[in-house]
């Protein structure tokens, strides 16, 4: 070869090895061998060579030709395994990372208490049930053996919508109508636990205008006041935690129960602490009684067949009492530093886990 190609050969094979990209190494093979290439341009050249140098010259060109092709392969296999080792490394997910933290949300007590209160009532056979916030005047009222000139149907404590006088609908002012509707489903025996917002024309620091209640209905042939009493009396000591709660039945009167009873619960104020817990006090929580025949009746049932007890109770009452809430209007306001403070982890049961494990 001669000292010319050689030189030429020793350029290439430099600029080859500098190469360092694919891209880079692309345009030094465009440059040698492409179509108007260095090494291409003095291969056409050999056409116009003497033909005794012909031969002689075109088989150096032609080696090195190869010679240069054969760098760039390799070059090129070099580069390909290069960056795909920067690639590996690069790109490597270390799994042993632990997972980052979720923005963490809770549970109103709202919430909490409603779970809570269907988990006691669950684990005695109650199935939730469910009915409109807007109702009409015979569920909320009339099947409920409320009378027309009773003050409940006012329009100071009751939201109606418009419609003509007597047929207007009413934001259910307690989850009661909702026995009228189970009854109505499916033939008895039956009992469901019934969580829902409910509405009355209220405001103040123990009334809201939208609320929570939570119903319970139990029908069969044979339930009596003792079941009553024993659900009831169960469900406070369970859900407020104290296993030798005292639970008092006071009688009152509800048109849709006879007879009927309001729940009270045992606490002390000593010091202007309220704690629940036997004590010289009591505080309501409840209302309760067996299902009026007339009620029964309403549905479509036979009262002398059919016999059962319900009761109503306030979400929002048991919850602060229970958690130590001073007012309730706080409830709504979504302030995220209360809901940080009351709120709670899902699936945390305050007391009724704890205790079921000891
Ligand atoms: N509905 C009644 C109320 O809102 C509560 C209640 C329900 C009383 C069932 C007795 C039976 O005050």
């Amino acid at each position: 070869m001669s000292d010319e190609l050689t030189a030429l050969r020793d350029e290439l094979e430099g600029a080859v090895q500098a190469a360092d990209s694919l891209e880079a190494l692309e345009d030094v093979r465009v440059r040698a061998l492409g179509r108007r290439g260095s090494v291409t341009g003095l291969m056409k050249s050999l056409g116009r060579a003497a033909p005794e140098e012909r031969r002689e010259r075109g088989q150096a060109l032609n080696l090195l030709k190869q010679a240069v092709s054969d760098a760039i392969d390799a070059r090129k296999a070099a580069l390909a395994e290069a960056e795909l080792e920067h690639r590996l490394a690069s790109e490597r997910i270390d799994v042993t990372l632990p997972v980052r933290p979720a923005p963490e949300g809770s549970l109103h007590p709202i919430s909490q208490t409603i779970d809570e209160v269907t988990q006691i009532f669950g684990e005695m056979g109650f199935r939730w049930a469910e009915g409109p916030d807007i109702e009409d005047d015979w569920y909320n009222f009339t099947a409920l053996n409320i009378p027309p000139e009773h003050p409940a149907r006012q329009e100071m404590d009751t939201f109606y919508l418009a419609g003509e006088a007597g047929s207007r609908p009413v934001l259910r002012t307690h989850t009661s109508p909702v026995q009228i509707r189970t009854m109505q489903a499916a033939p008895p025996p039956l009992r469901v636990i019934v969580p829902g917002r409910t509405y009355r024309s209220d405001h103040d620091a123990t009334h809201s205008p939208m609320f929570h209640q939570v119903e319970g209905l139990a029908i069969g042939r044979s339930i009596h006041m003792g079941h009553l009493k024993g659900c009831l009396i169960e469900f406070c000591r369970a859900f407020f935690g104290v296993a030798d709660l005292p639970v008092r039945f006071r009688p009152s009167h509800f048109p849709f129960t006879e007879p009927s009873a309001e729940v009270d619960i045992g606490c002390t104020r000593e010091g202007g602490q309220l704690r629940i817990g036997a004590g010289g006090d009591w505080l309501e929580i409840l209302g309760s009684g067996m299902v009026h025949p007339k009620v029964i009746a309403n549905c479509g049932l036979d009262p002398e067949e059919w016999q059962g007890f319900a009761f109503g109770m306030g979400i929002e009452r048991i919850a602060m009492l229970k958690y130590g809430i001073p007012d309730l209007r706080t409830m709504y306001d979504s302030d995220l530093r209360w809901l940080s403070h009351y709120g709670f982890r899902p699936l945390d049961m305050p007391g009724l886990i704890a205790e079921a494990a000891e």
